[in-house]
């Protein structure tokens, strides 16, 4: 893809975890799952909850391997490790989420069952055939979804299952979130309906695309503007780190609007409502031909 830029990609993420942790989002770097058995669970209970809801799908038995492309500071993998026994092969581009996340599977005690790459996801420094089972969990917009399918395919063993947690672009996207999507946070939304073919041609069959946003996008805004007030002041640093405020600067730019710190918090809140008016949230399984 010609706008791919993962040295872009890498320095969104090292800035993000360069600026420290907020106990509103600890360690996680994807969304939240709600639904009736966890309807107050924080941001950081919900999204260990959407991956639960990810290890559930995956079909792997303890001492096979795993692929966890775009592994963010290794959460989920070790999460991943611990629930079913395999071993995981995670990657970032990001080096200060690889330095984290090897530091978080020491404290886990659990580095003999989790092997971290700092390096592109779509160059994987693997065999063909290497992995019994693999999943983009929130990574693959990132990538380009073609060129992303296409590498996984080569190095997961025939029969493998992929999953993949995406945020596709809802029928009604505007140009314009289109344009911020690429240029802020260097990322290539498509709609569901294209997965089909996508699959097909990387030599996947799709097995179902289960659609979550209610559990997902529609609770987002309310969940993160409770967080917002039980944690103000902490939240308050976090979207006055250096990173978040260049985003929000431009966000308010774009929108013609000035830029007043004190109001950063609102910008933000206001920015993932704009995300979640363009976007839903898939979960993909689709299974290596054999
Ligand atoms: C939104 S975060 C999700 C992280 C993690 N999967 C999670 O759920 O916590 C996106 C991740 O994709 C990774 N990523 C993006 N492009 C990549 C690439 N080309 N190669 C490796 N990792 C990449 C980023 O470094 C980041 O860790």
């Amino acid at each position: 893809m010609s706008n791919y830029k993962p040295e872009k990609v890498a320095r969104m993420y090292d800035s993000l975890e360069d600026q420290g942790e907020t106990a509103i989002l600890l360690d996680q770097y994807h969304l939240g799952y709600w639904d009736e058995t966890n309807p107050n669970a924080s941001p950081t209970e919900a999204a260990d909850r959407l991956t639960e809801i990810m290890i559930g799908k995956v079909t792997i038995q303890a001492g096979e391997r795993f692929c966890d492309l775009g592994c963010g500071v290794g959460a989920p993998a070790i999460q991943l490790a611990q629930a079913t026994g395999c071993f995981v092969d995670g990657i970032t581009i990001s080096q200060s989420q690889y330095e984290k996340a090897q530091q978080l599977a020491a404290e886990a005690g659990l580095s003999e069952q989790t092997y971290f790459i700092l390096g592109d996801a779509l160059q994987m420094p693997s065999e063909d055939a290497t992995y019994h089972g693999g999943w983009f969990f929130e990574s693959i917009f990132h990538m380009g979804h073609r060129k992303a399918l296409q590498e996984a395919s080569r190095i997961l063993k025939p029969g493998a299952t992929l999953l993949i947690a995406d945020l596709p672009a809802r029928p009604t996207m505007s140009e314009e979130f289109k344009a911020l999507c690429e240029e802020q946070s260097h990322s290539f939304v498509i709609p569901k309906e294209d997965y089909p073919e996508l699959l097909d041609t990387a030599g996947f069959d799709l097995i179902e695309i289960e659609d979550v946003t209610d559990y997902v996008i529609t609770p987002l805004v309310a969940k993160m503007k409770i967080a917002c007030q039980q944690y103000e002041s902490e939240f308050l640093k976090y979207v006055q780190s250096p990173q978040m405020k260049d985003w929000l600067q431009s966000y308010q730019n774009r929108r013609g609007m000035e830029y007043v710190e004190s109001e950063a918090i609102n910008y933000w809140i206001q920015m993932l409502q704009d995300m979640c008016n363009n976007l839903e949230y898939a979960l993909v399984t689709a299974q290596k031909r054999a």
